[in-house]
């Protein structure tokens, strides 16, 4: 009972008035994730005694955040993914550690189904860029391969752009596949480096990051989602470790794990053997998958 006395709002007694005003909420956990957001944010009023002019800017931004967000971009996700949120989100659902490889943010530019590809598809569709070679291999907690996996790979091109940011001049799937594994877990994929990039900086949470002083850029990487019967899926990315920006990621995305090299090959003999030409890149990423609760 937060409210024994039914007492009016005041200020010493703000949040404990408001919760009280929620104690018929019949859902549990509903009253418990309301209660504490009621509590935080009359504790973050109370500590930097936010003024009136503050709160209407506070009310302005977050309404032009829902007015920039549509079916194909979401402003609300990308503050999130901003102020640490996502990441934060992602971590506490994600404790596990271990093994199993680890997860990062999915990001607002899975908004196309990956087409499904053979192995050892060129995933770049248009001209231009630094061939690069992907291989790996899905494997379980104890190391047994996971054949029949399905690896979905998205990522931006030589530029730093997703095929749906430039709808007109490139083909929609541009650096998009979807692979499954082999029975011994092993997948490869050819396409392009891919270059460290802005996150879209042209709405509100674009004037949150100049305000403060921050860049929009996320260090060059390929996102991966890999999943197989039996095993908890997994969303992540392979970054790669020549990239700028790997410390100052604008949404906090980069695991250590998740850092590769992406080694220059000269050797005519492969390159003509895998369709490349004779100066590529290559990386190899191996994924471990947790079994899934059920599995
Ligand atoms: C991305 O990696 O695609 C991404 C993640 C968070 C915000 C913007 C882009
Ligand atoms: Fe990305």
């Amino acid at each position: 009972m937060e409210n024994p006395g039914g007492e009016l709002f005041s200020e010493e007694r703000s949040a404990d008035v408001v919760i009280a005003s929620m104690d018929g909420t019949p859902d549990p956990r509903v009253r418990e994730v309301l209660g504490s957001l009621v509590r935080h944010l009359h504790a973050f009023v109370k500590d930097v005694e936010l003024t009136e002019e503050e709160w209407n800017a506070a009310i302005a931004f977050l309404t032009a955040t829902g007015h920039k967000s549509d079916d194909l971009r979401q402003e609300f996700v990308l503050l999130s993914d901003v102020l640490g949120v996502s990441m934060l989100v992602e971590t506490v659902n994600h404790r596990a550690g271990g093994v199993g490889t680890e997860s990062t943010v999915l990001g607002p530019f899975h908004v196309v189904e990956s087409p499904p590809r053979p192995l050892g598809a060129d995933i770049a569709l248009t001209d231009g860029g630094e061939p690069c070679l992907v291989t790996g291999r899905v494997v379980g907690p104890d190391g047994e391969p996971v054949g029949g996996a399905t690896v979905d790979v998205w990522q931006a091109d030589a530029d730093g752009f997703y095929d749906v940011q430039r709808p007109d001049e490139v083909p929609r799937t541009n650096l998009r596949g979807l692979f499954t594994t082999e029975p011994d877990g092993t997948f490869w994929f050819r396409t392009i480096m891919p270059r460290y990039y802005p996150i879209p900086d042209d709405g509100p949470v674009g004037t949150l990051l100049a305000a403060t002083g921050r860049h929009p850029n996320r260090p060059a990487h390929i996102h991966f989602i890999v999943q197989a019967a039996g095993y908890a899926p997994v969303t992540t990315h392979v970054f790669a470790a020549d990239s700028p920006y790997l410390e100052s990621d604008a949404v906090f995305g980069v695991k250590p794990s998740l850092v590769r090299e992406f080694a220059v090959v000269e050797d005519p003999e492969r390159a003509a053997s895998l369709g490349l030409p004779d100066r590529f890149r290559t990386v190899d990423f191996e994924v471990v998958l947790f079994r899934s609760a059920e599995g």
